[in-house]
């Protein structure tokens, strides 16, 4: 194993945030420091280096109040990756069921010397709520429709190293706009760093109102399909949903699904990518999952190295 603390260096001085809430409120950047220290951290792990002991007197607590399997595993392997130790917390094995708050829950356990949170909560919100009541650093690993950012940059980091820039580049989300807060990050981050983007879905799903910060909005995907880079499949938040907003799942996979037929007329190195979970045979068939433009995988392999970069920023400042 190599040790690479001491090629690493400092946490570089145009970082000086010791939150991450959201793609909205960073810079192009920002955006690309983190995107370049997730690069380096995924090289250093692709030599087969599984320790980078930068955070070594570092605590993170897991603070999850919805389900997850990526995010939730990734901080955890990303945060040990780097050196820190992680606690792991349930919402539904804590005392949250005997009423306690979220503010108080999260203040007793900064009491116990927590250097850093990362929450995931089905309210829009919650990570900026404790970032304002708390002094550890907070991470958003998701808050309800509102913002996703890990999950936007490493989105953008496996679409920059399919492409090399963003600049230019055609990105279409198709599916659950409105519900998706991985939809939000994506649209905040691609903007930013130059890249065009359509979200397609059903009208009911769609705003208009995307076009004020120059979205293109779209409800037919096969107007869409040869004009796209990259393909971002998002899933229907069913559980987030009041009303269905479609008559049926067959309907839905039918004029929204992408499948073997659809991918005859996409780009020929068009860019298949999809936050997870996946639903198949709903937005994407196994044929497109599985075949050869997908990077559903690889996406999985760059959320570890952008938490790892993520955390670093956030809690390696000197
Ligand atoms: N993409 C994503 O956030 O997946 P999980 O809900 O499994 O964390």
């Amino acid at each position: 194993m190599v040790n690479t603390t001491e090629h690493w260096g400092e946490v570089p001085a145009a970082w000086n945030r010791r939150h991450l809430l959201g793609l909205e409120e960073l810079s192009a950047e920002e955006i690309l420091l983190i995107l370049d220290q997730a690069e380096r951290f995924r090289n250093v792990l692709k030599r087969g280096d599984r320790k980078i002991p930068l955070l070594n007197d570092k605590t993170c607590v897991n603070l999850f109040f919805e389900n997850s399997t990526r995010t939730r595993v990734s901080f955890g392997l990303a945060a040990r990756r780097i050196g820190a130790d992680v606690i792991e917390f349930a919402a539904s094995t804590s005392s949250i069921a005997k009423g306690e708050s979220i503010i108080d829950t999260a203040k007793n356990i900064e009491a116990m010397q927590i250097d850093c949170v990362i929450v995931r909560h089905s309210c829009p919100g919650t990570p900026k709520f404790l970032a304002e009541n708390l002094r550890c650093s907070v991470l958003n690993a998701g808050d309800g429709p509102h913002e996703h950012p890990t999950q936007g940059l490493l989105d953008i980091l496996t679409i920059r190293q399919r492409f090399g820039t963003l600049k230019g580049l055609t990105v279409a989300l198709i599916g659950d706009i409105a519900h998706s807060r991985t939809a939000r990050s994506n649209i905040w981050g691609l903007k930013k760093l130059g890249a065009n983007v359509i979200v397609c879905g059903p009208s009911t799903l769609v705003s208009t109102h995307w076009k004020d910060v120059g979205v293109e909005y779209c409800y037919n995907l096969d107007e869409i399909l040869d004009r796209a880079d990259v393909l971002n499949l998002l899933r229907i938040q069913f559980e987030r949903q009041v009303m269905r907003p479609f008559p049926s799942i067959a309907e839905y996979s039918h004029l929204y699904g992408m499948n073997g037929a659809r991918m005859r007329r996409t780009k020929e190195n068009v860019l298949i990518i999809a936050p997870g979970p996946i639903n198949r045979g709903v937005e994407v068939t196994p044929e497109v999952a599985d075949g050869s433009h997908s990077a559903i995988l690889e996406q999985v392999t760059n959320g570890v190295a952008v938490r790892m970069a993520a955390l670093w920023l956030t809690l390696g400042q000197k």
